[in-house]
């Protein structure tokens, strides 16, 4: 689809973000024609670097992702670069007039620093008159670090900007997978009758990495999992499998729906987060056959109580989902990259398969959404051949790459140019935002009140055991075979 050409600017142009993902998307996309010839990418941070030294620096991360060499070539004369400090008045003003070079532009203001940065950003671009209304701003998550200093941004940020020119990202929303989710939920006549407390008995949610800490010690050591990955990536992909069938597409519809899930989420505080939740740390271990550090080594000073893992069971107060746990766990360093939603659906309610046909098993239907996104329905069938009737479960297995023969493209692209076309959908309205801390701040409170420190897991394992406990006290499983 036809794209105009577009200014966008990076903010923490030289960051682990602008480099592993947005520069990558942006130059995907460029390859598939739709960054057209007039558009600039502009990276920005504090770094005393000029055009050439950032091409250099994107066409090395380019060239180790595997580009070809022409193609990377012709697409780094498109990039700029300017030194830039959101504190100091120095270099706006060069900085305005290149943006200004083409007033027709969209221009796309890509805020991939600190939450703490963005209001003096905004100001800044405001004072330059650059948020006129061919301008939008993107915010990553996650927005603050609470209920207070995440609403305290988003009002700064909005004196600047309005609603509709704001974009807050959520990059697991442009994940191919979570899309389908939409196609599969409100496409298909099969599954919506069942999805409710009447049939599904819980839904598990993975996002689980082997990556640890990398450049990023600065950033995560303040935030942890809860707020990395819970407040934002793994509470939209609840709401996504618990919403209310939205009317349509549009941009409200969606959000209204994810929004009433939020609201409906009941409280984890001080009372029940012992019971319904676990923090863990990675120490030392080996990830296929690799040693890696604990957390702790990767810090300067050695010291934190940051928790690189999160397992708790949330559960959903309205009529669809009353008595359905969803268990959430995400971390840093597990065993496997891996992000997966498991519906269980209840066992069926009388078996007449006698003893020698073997345990009857839940319904599952699984969505993977990295690596090898695709999806799996487990279904119970005979065993072939005579022998009696002996029951198997097995899985109707589709895989993307397979059935399509295409490599998925990467969550950032889609959104990129969602933001250049201006399309909300897919990214996280104010409401939203400030619903999802408002069950997150009674989490952190309880914690913090707790004072204990996480659990200790080995990297390479799946987390501290407390994490097993907290699912198998209910008699059930975390999914083993996806
Ligand atoms: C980011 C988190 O939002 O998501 C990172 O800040 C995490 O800590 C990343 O590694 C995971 O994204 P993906 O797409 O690799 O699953």
């Amino acid at each position: 689809p036809h794209v105009d050409p577009f200014d966008l600017v990076i903010f923490g142009g030289t960051g682990d973000l602008a480099l592993r993902k947005l520069l990558p998307a942006l130059f995907h996309r460029f390859v598939d024609g739709q960054v057209p010839a007039a558009s600039r990418i502009i990276g920005v941070a504090r770094e005393g670097l000029d055009d050439a030294g950032y091409r250099g620096l994107v066409r090395d991360v380019l060239a180790d992702g595997g580009g070809a060499s022409e193609q990377i070539d012709a697409f780094l004369p498109q990039l700029y670069y300017l030194p830039l400090d959101a504190r100091k008045d120095e270099g706006w003003d060069t900085f305005a007039a290149l943006v200004n070079e083409q007033p027709e532009h969209i221009r796309v203001f890509y805020l991939s620093t600190s939450p703490e940065l963005f209001v003096d950003i905004c100001n800044r671009l405001g004072a330059n008159g650059l948020n006129g209304p061919n301008s939008r701003v993107v915010l990553e998550k996650p927005i603050g670090r609470d209920l207070a200093s995440a609403m305290g941004i988003i009002e700064a940020v909005g004196r600047v900007f309005s609603e509709a020119q704001t974009f807050r990202i959520d990059h697991y929303l442009g994940k191919e997978t979570v899309q389908n989710l939409l196609a599969l939920r409100f496409g298909n006549a099969l599954f919506e009758p069942l999805w409710n407390a009447g049939h599904i008995d819980h839904v598990q949610i993975t996002v689980a990495e082997t990556l640890g800490l990398g450049r990023r010690a600065g950033y995560y050591d303040r935030a942890g999992a809860l707020r990395d990955m819970v407040q934002n990536h793994m509470l939209q992909l609840l709401c996504m499998v618990a919403m209310e069938p939205p009317a349509s597409l549009s941009p409200d519809a969606v959000r209204d729906e994810k929004l009433k899930v939020l609201h409906a989420l009941k409280p984890i505080d001080m009372r029940n987060s012992a019971q319904l939740t676990v923090r863990g740390q990675y120490k030392a271990g080996a990830i296929d056959g690799e040693r890696v550090p604990g957390y702790l080594e990767e810090l300067d000073d050695g010291q934190s109580s940051t928790e690189t893992f999160v397992a708790l069971k949330a559960e959903i107060a309205n009529w669809r989902w009353a008595g359905v746990p969803f268990y959430l766990r995400t971390g840093k360093r597990l065993s496997a990259r891996l992000s997966e939603i498991v519906v269980a659906f209840k066992s069926v309610p009388h078996s007449i398969f006698d003893a020698t046909a073997g345990p009857l098993a839940q319904n599952r239907l699984v969505l993977r959404l990295q690596p090898d996104e695709g999806v799996k329905l487990w279904l119970t069938i005979k065993h072939p051949g005579p022998g009696g009737l002996r029951l198997r479960h097995v899985p109707l297995d589709m895989s993307f790459a397979e059935a399509f023969g295409v490599q998925q493209p990467d969550a950032y692209e889609r959104l990129l140019l969602d933001v250049v076309r201006g399309n909300p959908t897919l990214f996280m309205r104010r409401d939203e935002v400030e619903a999802a801390w408002r069950w997150i701040d009674p989490i952190l409170a309880a914690w913090g009140g707790a004072g204990e420190l996480p659990r200790p897991y080995a990297a390479g394992s799946w987390g501290p055991s407390a994490a097993v406990a907290l699912i198998e006290r209910d008699g059930r499983t975390w999914n083993e075979d996806s």
